[in-house]
């Protein structure tokens, strides 16, 4: 799968971008603050509909402005034709409605969907960038948008029936919410009840979400295992284990009906303390996918070194399932890791690239030029582009 062309609007630093880029490898570099990372989260957003750096979409406006649009033209290894994704942030603050609800919507062949959950997989792209080492640094709610987006890009139902869990589950917490700003201090059987219609729903989507965290989390361990012991030259194992809130022989049998009924009986006898709390505990809304060195916790006991590696393989580990589930190559953004990354650990990332299409990030040209040089055939196919306070100019190679 390869980028044609990028198209940008009112995107962070670009008022217009219109970029014909190479099928390769493509180069942006400059100055710092110039906008190359701009670039590579722009097509980020496309492939997840999110930024890699920012939960907030209105950050990625151009100042001043009210929407932000991103398009790729798009070729995939399947369809001879060529196809295009986009998406648009709308604010609100623009609109002339008086709802001003801020809104975004995602295009296929300039095709509106209705639900984010069909867009997923029409174009992959796998990042890798200095805040990758937040999956080992930060608390769980990181590591669980790792799997989120990884499952949601290679099995939109997962996305779909996460988006119903998370419904469901926000139900459940307004009935909470609601009782105890309406003065109701006590418990009752009736909030119980109210409580309880979510149950059902709440476990049938949770077992679903479970299962599949569950399944792809084997899968990470044992390609991120891989891709660990290579890069520490076979002195470290690393384990990746999927933390959740059922036990694990439920996990490993999983009877689909037997874990509804469990959940249910678990939210159950847990309303009365999620009441007096102001919301709900259990369930897989606090999942986690442990990761340890050969028993250690990586977190607590890592050197920044150890981290690092770790942070990669799991990296590597996503672009190994995407090949896997999409018979095709995804996209590679390489956000600054020359920068990052130090001689061994680029090396391996560099090994792993095979006929990708690619786009790198940097501040020194010569330097990236080198190190192409020595790990890929493809050195003669680099499209260079020096970026200069939004202005991007393709130079020629030399
Ligand atoms: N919403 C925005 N509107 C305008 N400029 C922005 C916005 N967000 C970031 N910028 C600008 O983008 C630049 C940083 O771009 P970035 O791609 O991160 O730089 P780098 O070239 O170092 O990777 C800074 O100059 C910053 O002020
Ligand atoms: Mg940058």
């Amino acid at each position: 799968m390869f980028i044609r062309s990028i198209e940008l609007q009112n995107f962070r630093n670009y008022r217009r971008l219109d970029l014909m880029v190479g099928p390769s490898v493509n180069v942006f570099y400059g100055e710092n603050a110039q906008g190359k990372t701009n670039i590579l989260e722009s097509i980020y957003v496309c492939t997840s509909t999110h930024s890699h750096r920012t939960a907030k979409d209105a950050e990625m406006i151009l100042h001043g402005e009210h929407a932000y649009k991103v398009k790729l033209e798009i070729t995939s290894s399947f369809h001879a034709y060529d196809e295009s994704v986009s998406v648009m942030y709308e604010d609100g603050s623009g609109s002339s409605s008086s709802s001003k609800r801020a809104k975004k919507t995602v295009f296929h062949d300039d095709v509106p969907f209705e639900k984010i959950s069909e867009y997923f997989g029409i174009f992959n792209a796998v990042i890798f960038a200095p805040e990758d080492l937040m999956l080992i640094k930060e608390g769980p709610s990181i590591r669980r948008k790792y799997i989120n987006v990884l499952l949601s890009q290679v099995k939109p139902s997962y996305y779909h029936e996460l988006s119903n869990f998370v419904r469901y589950l926000m139900s459940r917490n307004r009935i909470i919410k609601n009782a105890r700003t309406s003065g109701n201090k006590v418990f009752t059987d009736k909030i119980g009840e109210e409580m309880s219609i979510w149950h059902e729903p709440m476990a049938r989507s949770a077992a679903k979400i479970i299962h599949d965290r569950y399944l792809f989390s084997l899968r990470i361990d044992k390609f991120a295992k891989v891709h660990h012991e290579k890069i520490s030259h076979g002195r470290e194992s690393l384990y990746v284990k999927y933390k959740t809130c059922i036990p694990v022989n439920m996990l490993e049998k999983f009877d689909e009906e037997e874990l509804v009924k469990y959940l249910i009986s678990k939210w159950d006898h847990s309303s009365e303390d999620d009441f007096y709390r102001g919301g709900t505990e259990y369930g897989p809304q606090r999942d986690d996918l442990q990761m340890s060195l050969d028993g250690d916790g990586l977190r607590m006991f890592a050197s920044q070194g150890q981290q690092r590696s770790a942070a990669l393989s799991m990296k590597l580990a996503e672009l190994d399932i995407m090949r896997e589930e999409m018979n095709d190559s995804p996209v590679l953004l390489l956000d600054d890791v020359f920068g990052e990354l130090d001689a061994q650990r680029r090396k391996c990332l560099l090994s792993e690239i095979g006929d990708a299409q690619i786009f790198i990030t940097c501040t020194d040209k010569s330097f990236i030029e080198q190190e192409l040089a020595d790990s890929l055939e493809k050195a003669s196919k680099i499209a260079f582009f020096e970026v200069v306070s939004g202005d991007v100019i393709r130079r020629e190679n030399n």
